[in-house]
């Protein structure tokens, strides 16, 4: 039976980071393309150079998180890279950079006192799900958050503090792994009815 280690990545990357991120991003696309209401393709990031990479890597206003398998008795659900060990990923994004993602969290009916943050690209190998992996993955970045919170990078005008996602329609598997740690789906006069929100007020 496997067991996991959930972290932040470092920031700066190290090289070996930026290669098995990149290889374990490109492998949630090509695999699960479908539940993702990024406008990222998998064709898109696949042209993405080194440096592009490094970049989101980098940066103080986003966590990435990877969950990565604690044992190495089997080859079976190896991601590849430097890191083939690394298995599942989920980045919690700071009010700071959410517009860069192209996410429309102006649609969503929560008050101007909020700081938004966003979840983005949740994702555990197929091999590795139905363990625990995301709930796990999902509790660091809320914890992550909230000692951004304590550490008083917040404005004081924003006083409370809410998670957004836009997942999409049809995904059981996302809609119970968000709900289990207090999510809930919110109404948004949303054009695109091929997708749903979910929030969580922490
Ligand atoms: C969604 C996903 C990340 C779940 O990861 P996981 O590691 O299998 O989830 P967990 O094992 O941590 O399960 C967390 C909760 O979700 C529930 N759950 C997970 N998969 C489920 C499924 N297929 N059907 C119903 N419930 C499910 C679990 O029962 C658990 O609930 P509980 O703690 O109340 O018992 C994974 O299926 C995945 O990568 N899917 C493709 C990408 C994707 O959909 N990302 C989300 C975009 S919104």
């Amino acid at each position: 039976m496997s067991s996991y280690q959930v972290f932040v990545t470092s920031v700066p990357p190290t090289a070996e980071d930026v290669i098995s991120y990149r290889s374990l991003r490109l492998l949630a696309l090509q695999t699960d393309q479908h539940c993702f209401s990024s406008m990222y393709t998998y064709e898109c990031e696949l042209a993405f150079s080194e440096e592009t990479w490094r970049e989101r890597l980098s940066s103080g206003n986003k966590a990435i998180i990877i969950a990565r398998r604690a044992d190495n008795d089997s080859n079976h659900g190896r991601v590849g890279g430097i890191n083939g060990d690394w298995v599942g990923t989920v980045t919690m994004i700071a009010p700071e950079e959410v517009s860069d993602t192209g996410l429309p969290i102006a649609e969503l009916p929560i008050a101007e006192t909020h700081n938004i943050y966003a979840v983005f690209g949740m994702w555990v190998h197929p091999e590795h799900r139905g363990k625990g992996v995301g709930k796990r993955l999902l509790k660091e970045g809320i914890e992550w958050v909230k000692r951004r919170r304590e550490g008083g990078l917040h404005g004081e005008k924003k006083t409370e503090l809410t998670l957004a996602l836009k997942g999409r329609r049809g995904n059981e598997a996302g809609v119970a792994l968000y709900r289990s740690v207090g999510f809930e789906i919110v109404t948004v006069d949303d054009a695109d009815s091929d997708t749903f929100w979910m929030t969580c007020t922490l």
